[in-house]
């Protein structure tokens, strides 16, 4: 079984050295492997919490996009796509913000170093602190339990987001836990519960002042934003000490090296260091460390500008991720609304402990696994009638079943004396499990037929 792997990005910014070296080259790194379900995403609902600026939000979301399209993220086997694509986010928020105590909240970091700041000021403790803020754990729950993810690569800073993510998951799951086996027959809980990851081995870059380089400082060094002038420009401006050149300089104390050696390989970095010890100047010292980056990005840049100039493009790239996203969200949701009572209306069930009679209806569900994209189909009583072969993408899947759906009598032949297949035209597009015997396939069969009635009424 894949790992499921997921991470958001919030869209404030331009993409700078320190993103680059500290997620963007190891989330693409990572989602190379073979065993890893990558999810990454545009985190533009938190992006208002901090900024209420359209043309900023907009820019960074298209910047953010196209840097790591550029950096090599591949969209077909990466799910990429944009947080406020998927309604399924803020319906699921909502679900959880009805569990979340808020006792948790009043002790999330970002929420009580804002209040702290106002208490130490004077003033109001809440002065200027929207819900947002508040609730900001909550929709950042909702972002990874709706997907299932079990590791969460985060920075230290987000590790407690990751534990209230668990926490209220648990809570949900404690909560609904009967309700959930009774709306869906399934006895593993709706939520598995995330993990953060925390990247041990990989650096932070210090800023031009040597502090960590990062957007609230003002000290970074644009990635891509006005090309490689932009980027030699900031590093002209990365602080050294007053050393002459052919003086001997320490490397290890200055960012110029620790930048370096988050580029170069080892010998090389070994060399620059010598290089400093024995006199190299500063300013000769920024002009390699330019060049070395050049070396590393300029294609990547090449290709940014290129993207940049054809937003429609990563338009219709992060809509097909969305679309790729919601065939898990949108029949999760659909359980998870039965689960709390947000299902269509039935009659009341007297005995608790009775069938609903909205499990008493046929269902498909779709879902995703290594080989592509498929559905069940479920009859009545909970029985799995068929399975369908892996379609490559939910547009596919989508023109199946509703295929199916539409045609009259279903076409199904029988294979061997225990199973069949439903046909679409000529294909087999879905199978049945092995039966005891002819009997017990003829009576699944029968059940076939129905369950596609009562699924095109
Ligand atoms: N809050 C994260 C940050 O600022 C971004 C984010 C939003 C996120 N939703 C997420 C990260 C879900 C991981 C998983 O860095």
């Amino acid at each position: 079984m894949n790992s499921r792997v997921l991470t958001g990005i919030t869209t404030t910014g331009t993409p700078h050295l320190g993103n680059y070296v500290g997620a963007i080259r190891p989330a693409i790194v990572a989602s190379r492997s073979r065993d890893v379900d990558a999810f990454l995403f545009l985190a533009d609902y938190h992006a208002l919490v901090k900024c209420d600026e359209p043309a900023r939000v907009a820019r960074s979301r298209l910047e953010i996009a196209a840097t790591w399209l550029a950096c090599g993220l591949d969209p077909q086997r990466v799910t990429f796509y944009r947080q406020s694509d998927i309604p399924e986010i803020p319906e699921l928020t909502w679900l959880l913000t009805c569990v979340a105590p808020k006792g948790l909240m009043n002790r999330a970091h970002a929420y009580k170093a804002a209040v702290d700041a106002n208490s130490e000021s004077g003033g109001d403790p809440d002065a200027g602190i929207n819900m947002g803020l508040y609730c900001y754990p909550v929709l950042m729950s909702a972002d990874i339990l709706l997907f299932n993810a079990q590791k969460v690569p985060v920075g230290r800073d987000q590790v407690q987001h990751i534990e209230m993510a668990r926490d209220i998951g648990q809570r949900f799951n404690h909560v609904y836990a009967d309700a959930w086996r009774r709306a869906t027959g399934r006895d593993a809980a709706p939520f598995a519960l995330p993990e953060a990851a925390i990247e041990e081995n990989v650096a932070t870059l210090p800023g031009l002042d040597g502090r960590k380089m990062s957007k609230s400082y003002d000290n970074t060094v644009p990635l891509f934003e006005g090309g490689s002038k932009a980027m030699r420009e900031a590093i002209a401006r990365i602080v050294t000490d007053s050393k002459a050149p052919g003086e001997p300089k320490d490397a290890e104390g200055s960012s110029l090296y620790a930048i370096y050696r988050a580029f170069a390989s080892e010998p090389r970095a070994i060399a620059y260091r010598e290089a400093l010890s024995q006199g190299l100047g500063w300013g000769e010292a920024k002009q390699q460390l330019a060049d070395l980056i050049d070396g590393e990005l300029g294609e990547a840049r090449e290709r940014y500008a290129q993207l940049m100039a054809r937003p429609d493009d990563i338009e219709g790239i992060l809509r097909a991720g969305a679309a790729k996203a919601r065939v898990i969200a949108t029949p999760f949701l659909h359980d998870l609304r039965e689960t709390v009572g947000l299902g269509a209306l039935a009659a009341p069930t007297k005995n608790h402990g009775a069938k609903k009679a909205a499990d008493k209806r046929a269902r498909l569900a779709t879902f995703r696994d290594a080989q592509g994209f498929r559905f069940r189909l479920f009859a009545a009583d909970g029985e799995e009638l068929v399975l369908s072969r892996a379609f490559d993408n939910p547009q596919a899947l989508g023109e199946c079943t509703r295929a199916l759906l539409a045609a009259g009598d279903p076409a199904i032949e029988t294979i061997g004396d225990t199973q069949y297949a439903l046909l679409d035209g000529a294909e087999r597009v879905a199978s049945s499990p092995a039966h005891a015997d002819r009997g017990a396939r003829d009576a699944a069969m029968q059940k076939l037929r129905a369950a596609l009635q009562s699924l095109r009424s």
